[in-house]
């Protein structure tokens, strides 16, 4: 059975995961000291897969925490205690729950035998945040560390508004364990970790994540192709100039491309772009409706030209107005996820939305 060796969307490991042999190392060594691990890239570059595999090799007990999901501080203490549990068991633990000043309610669901945390809106989520990560301090031993992963980290105020402090407050304190953080938007990452006045200035050791180098995503590729075809590397190399190495968008169409081969016998990449295109045609409307004026001249810009939209030259062809505008709405254009800066050079986040542009300009 040849089962389709690409996988996107979801966290991944083993053989659909290429090696990032280098990063690893360095969050092991990281991880090893006494530091705290601050990882940054775009969306989708891989960082909850890596973080993922460079713990699991660790073999230390963790706690990941996704921001993402969690609505208010008795979510965030509720679920660190819950998915402390995992690695200690109720009944070993239970005397450390009587210091706490206050007593959460435990309940011991009987579907799932977990064990659930509920605070009465009375008390103080202050507290009670304190105490359950105090508490996991206190569970932390030289031989097993833990280690405290809260991905999409930036979304951390607006679980409440002052979270950061209160959290910074209580993690500067902690010797024995680890913290990583994971986030997507640099801007806003950038700004919790970079700025002075901020509570999180110089936390801990900041990490940029890059997409995967040429050579081995080829490879990785060229490999998995060549199990149902002779030449490979053709279709590698097409496939990555399509997504410029975007490791989800990459193994998107890599996907999509063995699909075809295996149903179709069609090597045709143009095809299943176009077909890729075609059924977003709906979301990519809906996403170019929610553009201003000057964000789509924007993007239209960055879809033909290679130049920066800063430069006075393609402010005056696009009509894009001044430069602090267009600074500004590039800004936005970051925040929302549509343009990605890669070494101080602008690009459309999708290549598949780029291309859907410019197919409909091209009608
Ligand atoms: N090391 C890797 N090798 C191959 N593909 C990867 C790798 N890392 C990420 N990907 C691809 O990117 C997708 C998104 O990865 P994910 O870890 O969720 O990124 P992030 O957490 O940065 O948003 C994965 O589903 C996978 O298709
Ligand atoms: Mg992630």
């Amino acid at each position: 059975m040849n089962t389709n060796p690409f996988k996107f969307g979801t966290v991944v490991d083993d053989e659909f995961f290429t090696n990032r042999k280098e990063e690893i190392g360095k969050i092991h060594s990281i991880l090893s000291s006494e530091n705290h691990l601050i990882l940054i890239s775009p969306r989708r570059y891989g960082k909850t897969s890596l973080i993922s595999k460079a713990i699991k090799a660790l073999e230390r007990p963790y706690i990941f925490l996704d921001l993402q999901l969690i609505t208010n501080i008795e979510d965030f203490t509720s679920q660190l205690l819950q998915k402390t549990l995992k690695y200690y068991p109720f009944e070993k633990i239970k005397h450390f729950f009587k210091s706490f000043r206050i007593i959460p309610n435990i309940s011991l669901n009987p579907l799932s035998n977990e064990v659930d945390f509920s605070f009465n809106p009375t008390m103080s989520s202050s507290v009670i945040l304190e105490d359950a990560l105090n508490l996991i301090e206190k569970l932390s031993t030289k031989e097993k560390k833990i280690v405290v992963i809260f991905d999409e980290f930036q979304e951390i105020n607006k679980i409440d508004k002052n979270l950061d402090k209160k959290l910074r407050a209580i993690l500067q304190h902690h010797k024995m364990v680890n913290y990583v953080m994971l986030g997507s938007q640099e801007s806003l990452m950038k700004e919790i970790f970079e700025k002075k006045k901020s509570p999180f200035y110089h936390f801990g050791y900041l990490m940029q994540l890059d997409k995967i180098p040429y050579e081995e995503f080829f490879d990785f590729l060229t490999e998995r192709f060549e199990k149902i075809k002779n030449n490979g590397s053709g279709l590698s190399k097409e496939i990555l100039e399509f997504t410029k190495l975007h490791p989800y968008y990459t193994q998107q169409l890599a996907f999509n491309v063995w699909e075809n081969l295996i149903k179709n016998n069609s090597e045709d990449i143009k095809e299943v772009i176009l077909n890729s295109v075609i059924t977003h045609d709906n979301d990519y409307e809906r996403l170019w409706g929610l553009l201003n004026k000057t964000e789509m001249k924007i993007i239209i810009a960055l879809a033909y030209e290679r130049k920066s939209p800063l430069t006075d030259e393609i402010r005056t062809k696009y009509m894009l107005g001044a430069s602090s505008t267009v600074f500004s709405s590039l800004k936005k254009l970051i925040q929302n996820g549509f343009v990605v800066k890669i070494n101080s050079s602008y690009e459309i986040e999708d290549p598949f939305f780029k291309e859907w542009l410019l197919m409909r300009r091209a009608n």
